[in-house]
């Protein structure tokens, strides 16, 4: 099992990644000596699977535990179902001294983060992921939301969890579909962090389809390692941890267009190869390195299914955009590997372009 501290105020947290772990959750929320009274808030799809391991888990526990099962999907990441948590809390009279657990993917995670950052004006919570992209990125790093209407993740909080636990065995029950997406958070890090990084996942890419243990976790554990440090210098987005959203002004922009037909991680492929595009087209990244990183990410179009994409939409759903300033669209783009441009603008023409050339691309 592999073990990360992430060192924020006012609490630091552990993260732990291993396989066949989820077993371990009582004894460790004992140890860290968190609250007793628990709310698991769990995924219906993966209370469906995994039903009988949970009743394992917590079937003797002591204290109070309450189960609430929600169906979710991206137009539910709503307060419809903010609402279930919380009047879930309020019938049962969890008070303050109360914990709530995050089984799911991001969707569940990023609701749940956010009912305990509001819930009596927050309360402690767990995250324990149970897809690839929950595992790599969205479990790690405190940022909770909810959508409004058609934009994403508009109303939320910066709000740390009180651990993570990330046990790989969920992944067995994850479609192709699903684990792409997880592969298109990998695909930021790659091109993120370094050149060892980026190298290491293009060796190993097919092993990573084929959920090998040792490159799953090692992949888990070292995407962790690096939201972890940009967390811990930028916990609140000011600066640094801007670099985590390379492609995802594009991603989310998608998504909307898309009525959410695309799923997110599918979105972030996508909107990575535009952001590549971008960073040629206004001069900082060169042709070479562009071809080299389209060839990088040319096994994975594939599975980007995009309808045409009405490009002043997209563009008008960008100008929205909570990281915009002073009503500019602000893109975080690539100079290369390792090597992040943060806040760059860029003429409406050359948005465009990018566009209309990944579209090219993933045909
Ligand atoms: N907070 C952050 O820092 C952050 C970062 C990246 C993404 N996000 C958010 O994460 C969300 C996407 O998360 P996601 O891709 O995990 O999607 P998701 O939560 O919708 O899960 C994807 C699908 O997989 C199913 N599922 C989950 N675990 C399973 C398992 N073990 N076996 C079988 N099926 C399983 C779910 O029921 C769902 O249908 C988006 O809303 C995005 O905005 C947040």
């Amino acid at each position: 099992m592999k073990k990360i501290k992430v060192n924020v105020e006012p609490e630091s947290y552990e993260i732990f990644i291993g396989n066949g772990i989820f077993k371990n959750i009582s004894i460790e929320i004992k140890k860290r000596k968190l609250f007793r009274s628990i709310l698991i808030v769990i995924d219906k799809n993966v209370y469906d699977i995994y039903k009988k391991e949970i009743v394992t888990v917590f079937g003797n526990y002591n204290y109070k535990l309450e189960i609430l099962v929600l169906e979710i999907d991206e137009k539910r990441k709503s307060f419809e179902s903010l609402d279930k948590i919380y009047s879930k809390l309020i019938e049962n009279k969890y008070g303050r001294d109360s914990l709530i657990i995050a089984i799911g993917g991001g969707i569940i995670g990023d609701i749940v983060g956010y009912a305990a950052a509001t819930y009596m004006r927050g309360i402690q919570y767990v995250q324990i992921p149970t897809t690839l992209l929950a595992m790599v990125d969205s479990s790690v790093g405190g940022k909770t939301a909810v959508n409004f209407g058609e934009t994403k993740n508009v109303i939320g909080a910066f709000y740390q969890p009180r651990l993570v636990l990330i046990d790989t065995d969920f992944l067995k029950t994850l479609s192709t579909d699903e684990l792409v997406c997880g592969i298109g958070e990998i695909v930021k890090y790659a091109f993120i962090t370094d050149e060892q990084y980026y190298n290491y996942f293009k060796r190993n890419i097919d092993r990573l389809f084929g959920l090998d243990e040792k490159v799953i976790t090692k992949i888990i554990y070292q995407s962790v390692l690096f939201k972890a440090g940009v967390v811990e210098a930028d916990e609140k987005e000011t600066g640094i941890r801007k670099i985590l959203n390379f492609g995802h002004t594009f991603a989310h922009a998608f998504e909307v267009e898309q009525n959410h037909r695309i799923k997110h991680g599918q979105a972030v492929i996508a909107g990575i190869i535009c952001a590549l595009y971008l960073s040629e087209g206004i001069g900082i990244l060169d042709n070479i390195k562009l071809n080299e990183y389209l060839k990088f990410i040319y096994p994975m179009k594939k599975y980007i299914n995009i309808e045409e994409p009405d490009t002043k939409k997209l563009l008008d759903i960008m100008s929205r955009d909570k990281k915009n300033k002073d009503g500019k669209i602000k893109f975080v783009l690539l100079n290369g590997v390792g090597n992040i441009a943060i806040d760059i603008e860029a003429e409406r023409i050359q948005v465009e372009k990018a566009i209309n050339k990944m579209k090219k691309f993933v045909e």
